[in-house]
């Protein structure tokens, strides 16, 4: 049977490290504070105006594309997942084909727009695409920039030290053998409480989600017919455009959808907690991958983390946990390798690899 495999897997991350002390210098916070809710020590952060979410995709891309043995101009298709992107359109994508010098090979490149759970979103498409013998060579890409849209002021304390920048990438191939690739991707997604992580404007919602959240915010627009819905001065003076979210809320729904989509994963491949060697889980917090992996009943040396270093990167976050795994030495081939992820929408996700 024909099946995916991750055939090169590469990451980036900048080099400005931003410690917890360093956000005590802009707003009212602590690294005992961030530590010990989250396990974030610190994070990396993007040099302005030189790099962006694609330039930092495409270095991760161009390692994983030369691990998988491949020309850049082999790869048949793009899949770039961001929060961040560095335009709001044209999608993150064409730039990173623009910014690896393949645009003469016309290749499709899709954006996807999952937060969290974009890379195994992501994966899931790329996995359908090589199975069906579409494309060989698909490039998927987790970036992001979140250093230039967070809220560095006490107001904004709660979200912007969780976030750190950086990318992942992987190039998914086909492989024929009885025993590697990935065996199943489970996606799942609930919009009910879509805006308990989000980051609203600039959008066309015009207020009218109100009559599902109960709460009526004053966004500032005028009278006049059109215009000023999607991005006004009054957004702007009042801080509605860095991202919101409720921590505990966000909390409780991830350490029950972790295990729910590991499990649901382990059961369609016939397998059991037990058959996991390689737990990588999204990096939003260090206490719900501790809670996951008690769940599991998994080792430390079978769950990697690296939030400590890094914080959240959203989209990057699983494919540069992976690519540090394997480069460890932590992976290795035949191992069963569990991802999973969740994050706004709400959406979430798992994937079971065959190393
Ligand atoms: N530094 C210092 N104090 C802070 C702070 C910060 N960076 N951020 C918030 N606080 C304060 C709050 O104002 C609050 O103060 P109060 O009690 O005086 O009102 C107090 O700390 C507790 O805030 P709370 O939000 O209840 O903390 P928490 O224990 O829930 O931890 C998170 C906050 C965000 C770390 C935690 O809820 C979390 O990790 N949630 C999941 C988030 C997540 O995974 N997001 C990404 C999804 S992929």
């Amino acid at each position: 049977m024909l099946r995916s495999k991750i055939g090169g897997i590469g990451y980036y991350v900048p080099e400005k490290v931003v410690t917890n002390d360093d956000l005590t210098k802009v707003m009212d916070t602590s690294d005992e504070w961030i530590k010990e809710r989250t396990g974030i020590e610190e994070r990396r952060y993007g040099i302005k105006h030189k790099e962006t979410t694609s330039t930092m995709g495409a270095r991760a891309a161009e390692i994983a594309i030369e691990r998988a043995g491949i020309q850049k101009e082999e790869v048949d298709f793009i899949i770039f997942a961001t929060l961040s992107p560095d335009y709001y359109f044209p999608g993150s994508g064409v730039l990173l084909q623009r910014e690896l010098g393949i645009t003469k090979t016309e290749i499709g490149a899709l954006d996807i727009r999952n937060q969290c759970s974009g890379f195994i979103y992501g994966l899931s498409i790329a996995d359908q695409f090589v199975r069906t013998g579409m494309y060989k060579n698909v490039l998927l890409v987790g970036a992001e920039m979140h250093s230039m849209g967070l809220d560095f002021t006490t107001r904004g304390r709660n979200v912007t030290v969780i976030f750190g920048d950086g990318a992942g990438a992987v190039v998914v191939q086909p492989t024929e053998e009885e025993n590697q690739g990935i065996l199943t991707t489970k996606l799942h997604s609930d919009g009910t409480y879509a805006e308990k992580l989000a980051f609203i404007n600039p959008g066309s919602h015009g207020g009218y989600h109100s009559k599902h959240t109960g709460e009526e915010v004053d966004y500032g627009y005028s009278d006049a017919e059109y215009g000023d819905i999607f991005l006004n001065q009054h957004m702007l003076d009042n801080a509605q455009i860095f991202p919101n979210m409720e921590g505990q809320f966000v909390f409780k729904l991830a350490v029950q959808k972790f295990p729910e989509v590991i499990m649901e994963a382990l059961s369609e491949a016939g397998l059991e907690k037990k058959d996991i060697d390689m737990m990588v889980p999204h990096q939003a917090n260090l206490r719900i991958s501790a809670f996951v992996q008690r769940q599991l009943g998994l080792r430390d040396d079978q769950v990697w983390n690296n939030i400590q270093k890094y914080g959240n990167t959203t989209a990057a976050s699983i494919p540069i946990a992976l690519c540090e795994a394997v480069e460890a030495g932590a992976v290795k081939r035949g191992d069963l390798v569990c991802l999973a992820a969740f994050g706004s929408g709400f959406t979430w996700g798992s994937a079971l690899i065959r190393w």
